[in-house]
């Protein structure tokens, strides 16, 4: 994996322009102006498109759709010299597709997904490739207190607040600019996010950075500054089918979760506090294992995620311990070869075996999206961390900054 860390440099050096404003004078207007200059501070990275240093390399803008307001939504097409390609739209920051050539060169785009506005917005409760905020998975009773200070979130899942709430960071219009470092692609995303938005504290600006590199890693890197104390866990909830979106489940694809422990919930999905050792359970990965081999299992944990047929839903606590070159999570499909490996400053990730896909709809492709017909590794700190006090913090002080990076990379190279 590539670890040059210009990128974050870079992206340091915007977001603590926008830290700057903050501590001069604090106003929401400042922060609006320092995200509207974002495409000119992301000029600084070189975004002339001219790949011509190394072919392949190379990012792409074309309109996507129009969202039902009438709002562009552009597309951004990275490619690589192995024949990879990912692709970023400013619908939800979200990755749209992620096409892959097999162990023979076959491509198939690994992630699920469609290909109109439309569709995300009447299946937004999929988060199919999206940015999530601001804060990833549930926050209990849909709210918290910080400060000495209750706050009050919109509930959509069940009594709980998920991802971000009613109108998560996922059904947002994001600026965006290319980037072009000459050994990486990608695209920056900006937006903005008012005070008080779906009941969070304070203004929020928000950075997204997707690079890809010709070794295969889709880089992400988080970044926001806020003008009040405030709660943040962000995320991307892209559903990987190594096999190809629609071709059935991932039950066969094998999985390594490098985790020793992970939160315990209870029936609405919230944890309990505790941190439970995966040892004798089906939530064992720490040696590689089919994703299907103990889906079924007698458990009343997998019942909590899927109480019809079992399925995974829960936070791991990640041995890599926020540690980049660690790795996290590797999952390999036996039959193409592929295989997505993910690193991450993050203490815990999701893995999720999209439970709740019935087959009723078809993604980007035509092909219809089956139960188990995916997965997600949602790199996080762990759910419901503002009303538990053992777990690791997910404040962020006014004017701090706040940051995350995921690699997710993919093979064969
Ligand atoms: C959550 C699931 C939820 C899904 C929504 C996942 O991150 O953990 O419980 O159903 O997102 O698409």
């Amino acid at each position: 994996m590539n670890h040059d860390d210009n990128e974050e440099e870079t992206t340091m050096t915007d977001t603590s322009t926008l830290t700057r404003s903050l501590r001069a004078c604090g106003s929401a207007t400042v922060l609006a102006a320092a995200l509207a200059a974002g495409p000119a501070l992301a000029a600084n990275n070189n975004d002339s498109g001219d790949s011509a240093q190394s072919p392949h390399l190379a990012v792409t803008e074309s309109d996507f759709d129009k969202t039902p307001q009438g709002k562009q939504i552009e597309r951004y097409h990275l490619t690589n010299r192995n024949g990879m390609s990912v692709d970023i739209i400013t619908f939800g920051a979200r990755v749209q597709a992620i096409h892959m050539p097999d162990k023979n060169g076959k491509v198939a785009d690994i992630a699920l997904g469609f290909n109109n506005v439309k569709d995300y917005i009447d299946h937004k409760s999929t988060y199919f490739g999206a940015t999530i905020g601001r804060y990833g998975n549930r926050i209990a009773n849909g709210k918290f207190k910080l400060d000495g200070k209750t706050y009050h979130l919109p509930k959509n899942n069940g009594p709980n607040t998920l991802h971000g709430g009613t109108e998560g960071f996922d059904q947002k219009v994001w600026a965006a600019s290319p980037i072009d470092t000459g050994n990486t692609v990608g695209v920056e995303l900006t937006h903005f996010s008012p005070d008080g938005t779906m009941g969070f504290p304070g203004n929020l600006a928000v950075t997204v950075r997707y690079t890809l590199d010709n070794d295969n890693d889709l880089r992400i890197h988080y970044s926001a500054v806020s003008d009040k104390d405030t709660v943040i866990n962000l995320t991307n909830h892209t559903y990987f089918n190594l096999a190809g979106a629609g071709s059935g489940t991932v039950l066969d694809q094998v999985a390594m979760i490098n985790a020793d422990q992970f939160t315990p919930i209870n029936d609405t999905l919230i944890p309990t506090g505790k941190l439970e050792s995966v040892s004798g359970t089906p939530l064992d990965f720490t040696t590689p294992k089919p994703i299907g081999q103990d889906i079924h299992a007698d458990n009343q944990q997998l019942k909590y995620a899927e109480p019809k047929q079992g399925g995974y839903d829960f936070n791991w606590v990640l041995n890599s311990d926020g540690d980049l070159h660690k790795l996290a999570v590797r999952v390999t499909d036996p039959k193409s070869g592929r295989t997505v490996e993910m690193y991450t400053s993050e203490p815990g990730v999701q893995f999720y075996t999209s439970n709740f896909l019935d087959g009723s709809f078809k993604g980007t492709n035509g092909k219809t999206l089956g139960h188990w017909g995916g997965f997600t590794l949602e790199a996080q700190h762990y759910p419901d961390s503002p009303n538990q006090p053992n777990f690791p913090s997910t404040e962020l002080k006014a004017g701090q900054k706040y940051t995350q990076t995921t690699v997710y990379k993919f093979l064969p190279e």
